[in-house]
């Protein structure tokens, strides 16, 4: 039944909320926001303290076992998973602090304002609140920024591969707290791409020759506003992340939930001191299925605005992406090569954009 239907519609013209937001009753959230009470277990939870170890020089290059430890437990969670959740990060909390009241400032500004930095297929990142996820409005405010000085295209430059960023006049700080934001979790997702190498067998190093230089990532800002009826919308609908990882701060309002393997929709217990990670679809690829990119959506409230952080950590526009041998083995491959930049340049018509919410086909890239 869609909304279509005349006994949906009878009963939204009593909702006060445009139909654009209304979800299919089969798509709807099934459980508060902040219930977390589901059993048969949650996102795991790895602590990264002994990364942030002094080493002896004569212990450099060497795997530790604390450190192969935290590689064994990310192996787990993504395969189990697709998401968990790190402590002992090393991402201070004063400038996540910052962040998020500089970020409230922003959105708490008139409408007029915020679009004066709207993004637009021609002026590039920046502020939006009529994003659709499977052709559903989410119940969201997103700011979004390119995170490669290379990957930000200069007056007078063409490349249509790159994108601009586009600054507030006001609060005239979010640049400069962005910025510091933006080097503190890339180095971060470095180090979650290192371990996630690693517990594929690989060199920690293998794949960062797809982040020197004009990688695609961009960090996004979302404010989900208070929703007089969050029964029948969602903050995001159900979706994957197209690229490799996602590594993402929430607060502690809750609404974050993950598509289990059994089926059901588990949410994610906020906690202060922790980032959320997970594997996209270029991981689905680059391991031949062996890490699955998770769906996952957004559950808004009636009492609290939630504010999360993403940081969609892509590679750059030059990367072919496809499964990596060593992992393949004797395994046949189950996806061909796609060039990732061409693949988000295609989908950046229609109602598709760059960061855009539609999942990547990679069914388009499967060999059966
Ligand atoms: C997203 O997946 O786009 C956002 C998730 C969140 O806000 O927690
Ligand atoms: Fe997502």
């Amino acid at each position: 039944m869609g909304v279509e239907d005349p006994v949906v519609l009878e009963s939204l013209a009593n909702l006060s909320i445009d139909p654009a937001f209304v979800l299919d009753p089969e798509h709807r959230p099934t459980r508060k926001h902040n219930d977390y009470s589901i059993s048969g277990g949650h996102v795991p939870v790895i602590d990264l303290a002994p990364l942030r170890q002094e080493k002896s020089s004569a212990e450099e290059g060497k795997v530790e076992p604390a450190v192969e430890d935290i590689v064994t437990k990310v192996g787990q969670a993504c395969e189990e998973w697709g998401f968990f959740q790190v402590i002992n990060h090393g991402v201070s909390l004063e400038l996540l602090e910052e962040l998020q009241a500089t970020a409230k400032e922003f959105f708490d500004l008139p409408i007029e304002e915020k679009r004066k930095v709207r993004r637009t297929l021609n002026n590039g990142l920046g502020y939006y609140d009529t994003e659709l996820t499977k052709n559903k409005r989410d119940w969201k405010e997103v700011f979004d920024f390119a995170v490669s000085k290379e990957f930000e295209l200069h007056e007078g430059e063409e490349n249509s591969s790159k994108t601009h960023n586009q600054w507030p006049s006001n609060p005239s700080r979010l640049r400069e707290v962005c910025q510091k934001w933006s080097e503190a979790v890339e180095r971060l997702a470095l180090q979650l791409l290192g371990l996630i190498s690693l517990s594929l067998g690989l060199p920690a190093t293998h794949f960062h020759q797809h982040w020197h230089g004009a990688h695609m990532s961009a960090i996004r800002l979302n404010y989900y506003p208070v929703c007089p009826h969050p029964d029948v919308v969602l903050g995001v609908s159900r979706h994957k992340d197209p690229g490799a990882l996602t590594v993402l701060v929430q607060d502690e309002v809750g609404g974050l939930e993950v598509r289990r393997k059994d089926g059901q929709w588990v949410g994610v217990q906020p906690r202060r001191d922790a980032f959320v990670i997970n594997v996209g679809d270029a991981f689905q690829v680059w391991s031949n299925d062996k890490y699955q990119s998770i769906e996952h959506r957004v559950v808004v409230n009636e009492n609290k605005d939630r504010f999360s952080f993403p940081l969609f950590f892509n590679p750059s526009a030059q990367t072919d992406v496809a499964p990596v041998p060593e992992i393949l083995g004797q395994e046949l491959p189950l996806y061909g090569p796609y060039n990732f930049g061409h693949f988000l340049a295609t989908r950046s018509s229609g109602n598709y954009t760059l960061l855009g919410k539609e999942n990547i086909q990679i069914s388009d890239f499967a060999i059966n």
